[in-house]
């Protein structure tokens, strides 16, 4: 077999480490939390790990997930604080603790704790900043000529705005990213992570910890994870959607498209963008979004860098 792994965008920050484990023999398991591992680690992204953009209460609280093929087990964490990488503990979760797949808030921390994770300050100064221009009431027009995404995002803000205040916090585009990996062996493995929307309510959970919605892997078939609004992805069980599309045999691009024409049926008045990408057991590979300028990320042994794929149009 032929390793490949793509991602969602941002994620060219980790896809070379991962396509480096992969063309040694390594573990699609290895190779995906290695590269989700350099996107939480990276300063500049604000929607990921360490400078995430925090809850309405200003305190970081990050999802991951992860989810073997073969075997269908998933390993996830919701609403970690201080843990810099989720992604590492939702892998301890799949191993150590087979007989759960989702720890959140608390236990998930004491779960880290006890397997020595190091706890970090999560809010940089950068992300802070961001947080605090966020409080301010928004100019984006809800009505008029905005697309019903921008106005989706709007409402969001105002209705984040509102919580804000009623939560009373410290003075002071989201995107999750996605990394699907196919190894020498055959394995594909599936791996979220996200720190969530920013100004969320304290302990709200989205997608990405979720199986079927924003993370699944089934080796007959595929594997597919989204991006962008979490609630839309769980109501459509987004992920698990795309897999189905391919077991029907789609081709991955109709089968993220397929899943986007469902979830745009759902009522939501805080509608923003959601994205999917999947990869095929032998390697095929497709996404889309709802707006032009996406793209995902692909890298096989031949690759010399990270290549940009645009992703298909809903
Ligand atoms: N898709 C990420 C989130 O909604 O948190």
């Amino acid at each position: 077999m032929q390793p490949v792994v793509i991602g969602s965008e941002r994620s060219e920050v980790g896809l070379p480490r991962a396509m480096e484990i992969l063309a040694a023999g390594g573990s699609a398991l290895d190779a995906v939390e290695a590269g989700l591992i350099l996107c939480e680690d990276n300063l500049a992204d604000h929607y990921v790990g360490t400078g995430g953009l925090p809850n309405a209460m200003g305190i970081v609280e990050l999802d991951a997930s992860i989810m073997v093929g073969s075997t269908r087990q998933f390993g996830a964490v919701g609403a970690v604080r201080s843990y810099p990488n989720p992604i590492s503990i939702a892998r301890r979760v799949l191993e150590r603790l087979p007989q759960h797949c989702l720890l959140v808030g608390e236990g998930a921390e004491r779960f880290a704790d006890e397997n020595g994770f190091q706890k970090a300050e999560l809010l940089t100064e950068e992300a802070r900043a961001l947080f605090v221009s966020g409080l301010r009431p928004s100019t984006d027009s809800v009505e008029g000529d905005a697309t019903p995404a921008q106005k989706g995002d709007a409402r969001y803000r105002e209705t984040a705005l509102r919580l804000v205040h009623r939560l009373n916090p410290p003075d002071g585009p989201w995107g999750t990213i996605d990394i699907l990996a196919l190894d020498r062996a055959g394995e594909l493995v599936v791996g979220v992570s996200t720190s969530g929307y920013p100004w969320k309510y304290p302990g709200r959970v989205g997608d990405s910890a979720l199986p079927g919605a924003g993370n699944y892997a089934d080796i007959r078939y595929g594997g597919a994870a989204c991006t962008g609004r979490g609630e839309l992805s769980m109501r459509a069980v987004g992920a698990r959607t795309v897999v189905s599309a391919l077991a029907r045999g789609l081709d991955p691009d109709e089968a993220c498209r397929h899943m986007l024409e469902d979830a745009a049926t759902l009522p939501d008045d805080f509608r923003a963008e959601l994205r999917c990408l999947a990869l095929t057991p032998d390697g095929r590979h497709g996404a889309a979004a709802g707006k032009p300028g996406g793209y995902y990320v692909v890298m096989t042994e031949s690759s010399t860098g990270p290549e940009l794929h645009p992703r298909a149009m809903l």
